[in-house]
């Protein structure tokens, strides 16, 4: 099942093919694809190359772990996301590792490096979907995340396909249209708010 962006302006194929589907096949990631995955997300640009990108994987493969991770996740995600072929926790670091100094742009970096492994994913023909919706205390305790260290997000991957398995609401979204506000609203020069010229506000 595919979703692309109807975009106002051209865009590369590998952006408007990327979406976040509720159903997915059973379909296992292959591991060497997986591997693929994190290699994309260890090329992201950071701040002060930090890297402050963690990652936990879990796959249906292993039933107890996979369990576990989906725990992780609020009751309404773990609805849908138990039928999921791989799941991830992002996690961040959030200090420099050179001068234990807070870094301002580690969850920025997290989700640069997330969109990375995104794009090569999609390019690969699978599918993510992004979760805000965890359980970051349950994260903490389950993988006894060091002092410094704060989950981030959850991710699902898997090739994403229209399945009965998967209850409403979340069918219905996937049937849903994709929407965006206009670039005008949040690209802008000379003052906060005044659209830029060059998006012909
Ligand atoms: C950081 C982040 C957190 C999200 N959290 C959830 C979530 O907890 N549950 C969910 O169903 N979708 C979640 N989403 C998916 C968004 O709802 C989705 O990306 C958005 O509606 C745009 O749709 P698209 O990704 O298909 O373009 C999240 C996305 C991101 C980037």
């Amino acid at each position: 099942m595919s979703k692309p962006a109807n975009t106002d302006h051209d865009i590369h194929d590998v952006l408007s093919a990327r979406w976040s589907p509720y159903g997915f096949s059973d379909r296992a990631v292959d591991k060497a694809v997986l591997s693929s995955l994190f290699e994309a997300a260890r090329w992201a640009a950071s701040s002060f190359n930090e890297q402050p990108w963690r990652f936990l994987v879990a796959t249906r493969d292993e039933p107890e772990e996979f369990a576990r991770m989906l725990s992780c996740l609020t009751d309404g995600n773990q609805e849908w996301a138990k039928h999921v072929p791989v799941l991830i926790l992002t996690v961040a670091s959030t200090k420099f590792e050179r001068n234990d100094k807070p870094n301002g742009s580690a969850w920025h970096d997290v989700g640069l490096a997330s969109a990375s492994l995104a794009f090569e994913a999609t390019a690969r023909g699978l599918s993510l979907h992004w979760m805000g919706g965890i359980h970051r205390e349950r994260i903490r305790s389950e993988y006894r995340l060091p002092e410094g260290f704060e989950p981030v997000t959850a991710i699902a991957i898997g090739y994403a396909e229209k399945i009965e398995a998967v209850p409403e609401p979340f069918r219905k979204r996937d049937r849903s249209p994709r929407t965006r506000r206009p670039i005008e609203e949040f690209v802008f020069s000379g003052a906060f708010g005044k659209p830029a010229a060059i998006t012909g506000g």
